[in-house]
Formats: C-alpha cells, sequence, structure tokens
C-alpha cells in the first residue's frame, strides 16, 4: 500500500478513536490541543478550542513576520497556515493527502497570502510536492505533529531538507512525540495489539535524544527544547478516559450525547473497542514525551 492511503486510514473516519475524536468537535484541526485548567469550561464546547490553543503556542514560537516566505509542513486542513498567513507571511501549507489540501483550499483559498500544496515532507525539495520549492528560499518552517508518521529515515530525510531550505538565520519548529527512553522499540510491548500504531499510521517515535543528534548532525543550532507533554498528552489522555467511561453506560452517554450529538453515531461495541484502544494510548503515553523543538540555520 502506498505511503500515502496509510496515512489517510488515520483520518478517513474508519478508526473508532478518530470517529470519537470527531463526535467530540475535532473538526478544523487533527492535534490534541493544548490545556490549561484555567479553560476548562471550555471542554463544553468540545475539543476545538484546545487544539487552537496549541497552535496559538506553537505559532508563537515561529513567530511569523510580515514579508517572509514560510512554509507549513503537515498542514492537516489548513487552518494553521491560514492563521500563520494573517500575520503577513507568505505561507505555503504542504500535507501528504489530497483530501487534506482539498478541504485546505476550499476553506482558506481567498487568503491571497497563503496557498496549499500536496506533497511529501520527507521529499519537500524533489518533484515529490507541487510547490517549487528553492534551496535556501525559506525564511521558516513549521510542523505541528506530523513527523511521527515519516519513520525514523523520514525525520532524518525531512530535518536534511528543511535545513537545505532555510535561509541562514532561518527557524525550524518541529513540535512531535518523542519518545522518553533511546528504546523506542519498547512500544512493542506497549501497543501490543498494535492499537495505537495502527490508528495513527505509525511505527516508532524518534527518542528525543536522537531527534536533537540528527538535528545537530543536519547543521542546525537547538535554541528551544520545550516539554509540553503535562500540557498536551497527559489531560488530553485523561479528559478521553473520562469521554469513554461516561460513553460506556446508557444513561450518562445519553447526557453526554445532549452536549455532544454525535455521539450518538457510535454503538455500544465500539465504546467498549474505544475503551481498549485508549488503555494501550494510556501506556504508551508513559513512556512518550509531546516536545516543541526550535531549531536555527546558523
Ligand atoms: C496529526 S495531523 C496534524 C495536522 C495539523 N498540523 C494540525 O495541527 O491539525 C498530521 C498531518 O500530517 C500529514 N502527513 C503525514 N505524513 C506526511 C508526509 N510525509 N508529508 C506531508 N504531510 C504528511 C497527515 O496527512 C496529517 O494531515
Amino acid at each position: 500500500m502506498d505511503t500515502s492511503r496509510k496515512i489517510l486510514r488515520a483520518y478517513d473516519g474508519s478508526t473508532v478513536t478518530f470517529k470519537a475524536l470527531r463526535a467530540y468537535g475535532w473538526n478544523e484541526l487533527l492535534n490534541l490541543g493544548y490545556f490549561q485548567l484555567r479553560d476548562l469550561a471550555m471542554l463544553l464546547f468540545g475539543l476545538g478550542y484546545f487544539q487552537k490553543q496549541l497552535v496559538r503556542q506553537s505559532i508563537k514560537l515561529v513567530a511569523p513576520q510580515p514579508g517572509e516566505n514560510i512554509v507549513d509542513v503537515g498542514c492537516g486542513y489548513g487552518w494553521t497556515s491560514n492563521q500563520i498567513a494573517n500575520s503577513g507571511a507568505q505561507v505555503i501549507g504542504i500535507d501528504l493527502l489530497e483530501k487534506h489540501i482539498e478541504k485546505a483550499r476550499q476553506k482558506f483559498g481567498h487568503n491571497p497570502n497563503v496557498t496549499y500544496a500536496v506533497g511529501d515532507a520527507t521529499q519537500m525539495l524533489s518533484s515529490a510536492t507541487q510547490a517549487a520549492l528553492e534551496e535556501e528560499s525559506l525564511d521558516k518552517i513549521h510542523c505541528l505533529e506530523a513527523a511521527f508518521h515519516f519513520g525514523h529515515n523520514g525525520r532524518r530525510a525531512f530535518l536534511a531538507e528543511a535545513f537545505s531550505l532555510l535561509k541562514r538565520g532561518g527557524r525550524l519548529v518541529l513540535v512531535d512525540f518523542m519518545w522518553r527512553s533511546n528504546c523506542p522499540e519498547e512500544i512493542n510491548e506497549l501497543d501490543g495489539e498494535r492499537h495505537v500504531r495502527r490508528t495513527w499510521q505509525f511505527e516508532q517515535f524518534e527518542p528525543l535524544a536522537d531527534y536533537r543528534t540528527i538535528a545537530r548532525e543536519c547543521g542546525f543550532q537547538e535554541k528551544q527544547i520545550i516539554d509540553w507533554s503535562p500540557r498536551v498528552i497527559n489531560p488530553f489522555q485523561k479528559i478521553c478516559n473520562i469521554i469513554t467511561l461516561l460513553g460506556q453506560y446508557r444513561i450518562p452517554r445519553f447526557f453526554l450525547s445532549m452536549i455532544r450529538p454525535g455521539v450518538f453515531s457510535m454503538n455500544s461495541q465500539e465504546w467498549r473497542l474505544l475503551a481498549e484502544v485508549l488503555e494501550a494510548h494510556e501506556r504508551v503515553s508513559g513512556s512518550t514525551y509531546y516536545v516543541a523543538m526550535v531549531l536555527e540555520k546558523p
């Protein structure tokens, strides 16, 4: 199966996890979200608010300026690229999936500062992208929660290409799941049934230490490494656990569906499967960091 067909399976609504997340507000974005206690009441409106908060935190690190050339890699439905373009920068959103790019163009194609292109982040300089990108042409590259899909060799290729594409002084903001220890194959034991890996279509998370080494070998200087796990993975997992627990029983499920009517589309068997899948996510997330890396080309 080719890579894009494989990745599409994570986002086409065929998994119970994605179905539940869509019911709970994953409409414009496809990331876990950034959670702060003071925003807890916003949960009544679903997860979309928190996803936008994560984008805002990530864009702060990009610090886009008017006139800059910026690529948003793994742009999903295009919300983030459009948001960066609103700063006056010229933005290209790139995603492997045609469906995502079509949706992005429909929603944000009217913004003269942003264009969208189908392309593979691991081959941005070759013809594998519809956008004609040239060496040393970009001020910044942003990649939010997409690189875990690329595989180890793909991540290395992406970092090397990002380095070539950036101008001197250019910046790469890479936000990704990273393995805490140096043994990413530990996931085989924690996710024995492959629930997590099948849901999100990836093999292993890159160990944080390896990410840093690869970035250094490509020539990048590390500017910031921020552990967002306590604001992203940990609360996301807890919230999903609570929703799934409520979804198991008829009466709480009825009340849940009053706030999120999409919840009705899941039957009892799917809720039980979701609970099993979430248990695997909980085991894996205990060994995973959610990290924002700011790298600069000297
Ligand atoms: C978890 S989603 C995040 C999307 C977006 N950044 C957001 O925050 O909503 C990951 C995205 O990466 C895209 N993707 C996966 N592999 C890719 C590749 N090799 N090149 C470009 N995009 C890729 C997927 O199609 C998906 O849209």
